[in-house]
């Protein structure tokens, strides 16, 4: 990590530091987004994944949930991804975190007419979960924090303590990974993935109105299966009791791209080994981000 973007600018990385006084540090008040650049080295290239999609989720959330907006646009929020990223000068896989939040120095909590700021840093990043071997997940005893507690849809930096508290219960428990349920006891997403349910060859996946977070990397999935495979999506709550007995299933999300899920409870699905769709939506999804399928390029923005 050798530069970020901090207060305007790009500055190195030892350089954007933040007051241990600073309202987001102190109370959660930042909004965020994770988002992955793919090295091809055959094409000596980096490809951004949904640069732009993330930068409108960013600007959602900054409103929903900090009650303000970035003074840049989401296509100039990309150029200067662009920027940092030439400038980092990485020729590998990296993770790009862009973050709005609450920066004064200030005791004392609401949101109006508290100061905002921008920064983003970048780093090196490989498999976030084991997605060739797949994982071993349970049903957290946390549930996802509802719709009626934090706005529906908004990636903020506060509501993390209920992922981390799920993923910290499931490592603890000896799995690899959480699924919480939602406050209607049906079936929400993974501490920081969406999930999908295979079933009879079709493609189940629970509504946003799960209080899930609308993921970029879910609606890849389902236009990919659509498109390549010939497999319409059904979204719909699922039961807790759906997951022990699907075919397949998996997580997907930026960080864990298409991650299967072999195990859930100590009850194996299916066989216990990755299933042939969730196989096949890896490939096309690796080929697609990593720029070898060419009607997805308007998927990525190529860096250099
Ligand atoms: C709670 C949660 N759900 C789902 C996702 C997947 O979203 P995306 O595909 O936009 O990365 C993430 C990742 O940001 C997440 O943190």
């Amino acid at each position: 990590m050798k530069y970020a973007y901090f207060k305007g600018k790009i500055v190195p990385f030892k350089e954007a530091n933040i007051s241990i006084m600073n309202h987001a540090f102190n109370y959660g008040t930042g909004v965020f987004e994770g988002i992955r650049g793919y090295w091809n080295q055959d094409k000596k290239q980096m490809f951004v994944v949904k640069l732009k999609d993330h930068f409108d989720r960013l600007q959602r959330s900054a409103s929903l949930a900090l009650k303000s907006s970035l003074r840049q646009t989401s296509d100039e929020l990309a150029d200067i991804t662009v920027e940092l990223l030439k400038k980092n000068g990485y020729r590998e896989d990296v993770y790009i975190r862009p973050i709005f939040y609450k920066s004064e120095e200030k005791i004392g909590l609401g949101l109006l007419g508290i100061k905002d700021d921008f920064c983003m840093y970048v780093s090196p990043f490989g498999e976030y979960l084991n997605i060739s071997k797949g994982i071993k997940v349970c049903v957290s005893s946390w549930w996802r924090i509802s719709a009626q507690s934090v706005p529906q849809g908004a990636k903020i930096t506060g509501t993390y303590i209920n992922s981390s508290l799920a993923k910290a219960e499931a490592l603890e428990r000896g799995f690899d990974e959480a699924i919480l349920l939602s406050h209607e006891r049906t079936v929400a997403e993974g501490s920081g993935e969406n999930l999908f349910i295979i079933k009879d060859g079709k493609l189940l996946t629970p509504p946003l109105s799960e209080t899930i977070l609308p993921g970029i990397t879910r609606v890849c999935v389902m236009d990919l299966a659509g498109q390549e495979l010939g497999i319409k999506t059904t979204e719909r709550q699922v039961a807790q009791n759906e997951l022990y007995s699907a075919d397949e299933l998996f997580f997907c999300g930026t960080g864990a791209q298409i991650t299967p899920i072999v195990n859930v409870d100590n009850t194996d699905i299916k066989d216990g080994k990755v299933g042939p769709i969730t196989k096949k939506l890896q490939e096309i999804y690796f080929s697609a981000v990593h720029g070898e399928t060419a009607r997805y390029s308007d998927w990525l923005t190529p860096v250099y």
